[in-house]
């Protein structure tokens, strides 16, 4: 297992499979969402539709199309909400959920955003945890590499530290 942690725009990573931090309808949004459809070209908005959604917790794949990823792994993180004592379990299971698919396509890659950290409200250091928490127990026997991509430096020291 090989955890890396990098500070880029993860629609420019050449890796097996990237994480979309989507919303429920997989039909494209803002933040990481938007900067994937833009940069996979109208396909994959087109594919997206064949799939139904998707539920907070859970994840879909699709092809990359246009990017130099090969596939695209759609997650749906939980809106933050004080006080709510089952996101933390849902964030998680976005995790696991992406590294399941990863593992059952053969990936030797992947790369994952901040997922809910952004229009989803989830404070960073918590996700951060909980993120390098569910990826350091999936990944302990796999021969795959999962990078940390991060958007800002902010997000990198706190993975940073989770990660020490
Ligand atoms: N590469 C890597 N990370 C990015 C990029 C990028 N190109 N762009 C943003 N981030 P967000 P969420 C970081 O808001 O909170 C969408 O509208 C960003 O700095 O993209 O899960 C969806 O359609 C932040 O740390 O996702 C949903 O409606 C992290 O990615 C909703 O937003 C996640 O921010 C999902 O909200």
């Amino acid at each position: 297992m090989i955890i890396e942690l990098t500070t880029k725009d993860i629609t420019t990573l050449r890796v097996d499979g990237i994480v979309n931090a989507a919303n429920s309808s997989l039909l494209g949004g803002g933040g990481v969402d938007g900067a994937i459809h833009r940069a996979a070209g109208p396909q994959l908005l087109n594919f997206c539709r064949t799939l139904n959604g998707c539920a907070t917790g859970e994840a879909k794949l699709s092809p990359g199309f246009a990017l130099p990823a090969q596939y695209v792994i759609h997650t749906v993180g939980p809106i933050f909400k004080q006080g709510d004592t089952n996101q933390a379990k849902l964030l998680q299971s976005c995790y696991s959920s992406c590294l399941r698919i990863a593992q059952d396509e053969g990936m030797s890659s992947v790369a994952f955003p901040a997922i809910s950290t952004g229009v989803y409200g989830y404070p960073k250091d918590q996700a951060c945890d909980i993120a390098v928490t569910t990826v350091t127990a999936w990944t302990g026997n796999l021969p795959i590499k999962v990078i940390f991509c991060c958007f800002d430096s902010e997000t990198e020291s706190l993975y940073r530290h989770a990660l020490q």
